[in-house]
């Protein structure tokens, strides 16, 4: 909301946001006190040409980019949704889990709906308090008050004026000298401002044509702080590359010495408390969660620091019990992956110390951690994680050199140059991705430190492939997963030299004997390999970030080669803050 014709400006901002949804996209704008909306499915660039959302009227407007969880991608579910007089417009992130009984308790009030989601029971909510009492914050307040589940939403109402609720979903406002945005990201409005206030959880923000007030769950007015955003927005264009995967797995060569140039004030503290727990806990989900493997393996043996894992979303079943001696290690990109976020409110409540990795380092994991290293690889626009995973691993390096005796520490500056070495060499990579681009099954092997990283590329392959791919533990293979090996299939095996070359190497002739085809990712060729991507000889337990690259550049490679968009991958999104 400002001076500017908000359509051509929320247009852009869509764009920046799309890594959140991307199955359809609206726009809702408020011209001569009319709501006018124009919505359809697709991606932003596709509807706005087809529809010219850019050309609606008016300075106060909203938009929306879907990732479908209740109702199907369609245009009649695609946000904004109104209430049924057309006077407000709004548009969510969240589930609202009673909205089944909202909506039939709305319909018998004579409301009728247009979609099947969840999220246009509160433009109805909204109308329906405004009818009988005409008060929006008291209307906010009511609606919050009835909802459960999570939300972030924003509606505008067709006098102008425009409000902003969150419970469990981010919400940022970006105060700008021309107007104000809000967003459930700083990247939605960065272009415009560096300005940002944060809401926290409840709070909800109404602005009109004279103010913007912050208010509590009671309707008491909030003083916040404003936060100034630190991101270039050069981060977040493709530059030179086709996409952005491609233009983050490059970014690789310049992650791991960002992690070794924090300040050591900032770090040592962070380290110290790891140090003096009696149990750390190391949690994420997806790429994070094998960051958390790879952390564990590391912090237990070289550091000899008691650690466990867990997935985030298994935590609300298993028995973990924290005490106030025991620390919870969260790793995540965004820091708000609501899986994560609801172990660190259990967590909260035990009193441990909530430690994170993080990449948003104004999220909400950031925001509710005892101490948080931020891991300072930039926007992550690409929906799968690359940068990001090998900036974690770097960060779990800088901290195993902290706490491990000298002779595990490891050179940065060397391995730099081996990762813009395997960046350089990508040509081979091509060639497999066109000779694998068919295969309906790959398997990707591999021991010890090397496991994680063959879940890693697994799913790297199922994400940007959309192929069958499993990691698999490379002792198990004769418990079981033999029986797959044919010739029809793809075998990864990660076996550099050490540890555990010699049993891997027994695994690669078992395969063989089974006619698979083999692609070995060593610093040493085998005849028994079909392919070899070669990777540099190193440290040991540097050979997780050395192998996973060329993995993420095959993954890309045949993405491309089969014609999907691996930045925009079906079905996903890059911030999963619902359950
Ligand atoms: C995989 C991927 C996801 C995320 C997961 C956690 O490529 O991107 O599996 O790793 O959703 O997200 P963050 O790290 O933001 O908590």
């Amino acid at each position: 909301m400002g001076k500017m014709t908000a359509a051509p400006i929320l247009v852009k901002c869509l764009k920046r946001m799309e890594y959140r949804g991307y199955d359809s996209v609206g726009l809702a704008t408020i011209s001569k006190k009319r709501i006018l909306i124009k919505k359809g499915v697709g991606k932003v660039d596709d509807v706005n040409k087809l529809l010219h959302l850019e050309k609606l009227n008016g300075s106060v407007g909203i938009g929306h980019t879907r990732w479908a969880t209740h109702g199907g991608v369609t245009y009649k579910n695609a946000h904004p949704h109104q209430d049924c007089k057309n006077e407000i417009a709004i548009v969510h992130n969240g589930i609202i889990e009673n909205y089944n009984e909202l909506k039939k308790s709305l319909i018998t009030k004579g409301h009728k709906f247009k979609s099947e989601t969840d999220s246009e029971v509160i433009a109805h909510m909204i109308g329906e308090f405004l009818n009988k009492n005409n008060n929006i914050k008291k209307a906010v307040i009511n609606v919050a008050n009835k909802l459960k589940g999570t939300y972030a939403f924003v509606a505008i109402l067709n006098d102008g004026t425009l409000v902003g609720a969150r419970y469990d979903e981010p919400l940022i406002v970006g105060v700008a000298k021309d107007g104000y945005y809000i967003s459930s990201d700083v990247l939605g409005f960065i272009e415009y401002t560096d300005q940002a206030i944060f809401l926290d959880n409840n709070e909800f923000v109404i602005i009109d044509s004279e103010s913007l007030t912050i208010y509590d769950a009671n309707g008491s007015k909030v003083k916040k702080r404003i936060t100034r955003i630190a991101w270039e927005l050069a981060d977040v264009d493709k530059g030179k590359f086709a996409h952005h995967t491609l233009k983050e797995i490059n970014e690789q060569k310049h992650m791991i010495s960002k992690a070794f140039s924090i300040r050591q004030s900032d770090f040592q503290e962070f380290v110290n408390v790891l140090a003096s727990s009696k149990k750390i806990l190391i949690t994420g989900s997806g790429s994070s969660y094998h960051a958390a493997l790879i952390a564990k393996q590391l912090l237990s043996k070289f550091c000899k620091l008691q650690c466990e894992t867990i997935l985030s979303s298994e935590f609300q079943y298993s028995s973990n019990v924290l005490t106030k001696d025991s620390v919870l290690l969260a790793i995540s990109q965004s820091g708000e992956t609501a899986d994560l976020l609801q172990i660190v409110k259990t967590v909260k409540e035990s009193k441990a110390k909530i430690l994170s990795l993080v990449n948003v380092t104004t999220s909400s994991l950031a925001r509710a951690s005892n101490l948080f290293l931020g891991i300072n690889c930039g926007p992550e626009i690409g929906v799968a994680a690359t940068k990001s995973f090998t900036a974690q691993l770097s960060l779990i390096y800088r901290i195993t050199n902290e706490l491990s005796i000298p002779t595990m520490r490891i050179n940065i500056n060397e391995i730099g140059k081996f990762v813009n070495n395997i960046l350089n060499s990508s040509k081979n990579i091509v060639k497999i991705a066109e000779q694998i681009k068919h295969i309906g099954n790959i398997y990707v092997l591999g021991r010890g430190l090397h496991f994680p990283i063959a879940l890693e590329a697994a799913l790297k392959l199922k994400e940007l492939v959309y192929v069958h791919a499993e990691g698999i533990p490379a002792g198990e293979l004769k418990h079981g997963p033999l029986a797959l090996m044919d010739e029809n299939t793809i075998v990864i095996m990660l076996n550099p030299q050490d540890e555990t070359y010699e049993d891997t190497l027994s695994n690669v002739y078992e395969i063989k004997a089974r006619n698979a085809i083999i692609v070995g990712v060593s610093n040493v060729n085998n005849n028994k390999y079909d392919e070899w991507i070669k990777i540099p000889k190193a440290k040991d337990l540097v050979y997780p970030l050395l192998e996973v690259i060329p993995l993420q550049l095959l993954a890309y490679y045949t993405a491309v080669k089969r014609e999907s968009n691996p930045d925009y991958p079906r079905n996903l999104a890059k911030s999963v803050t619902v359950k």
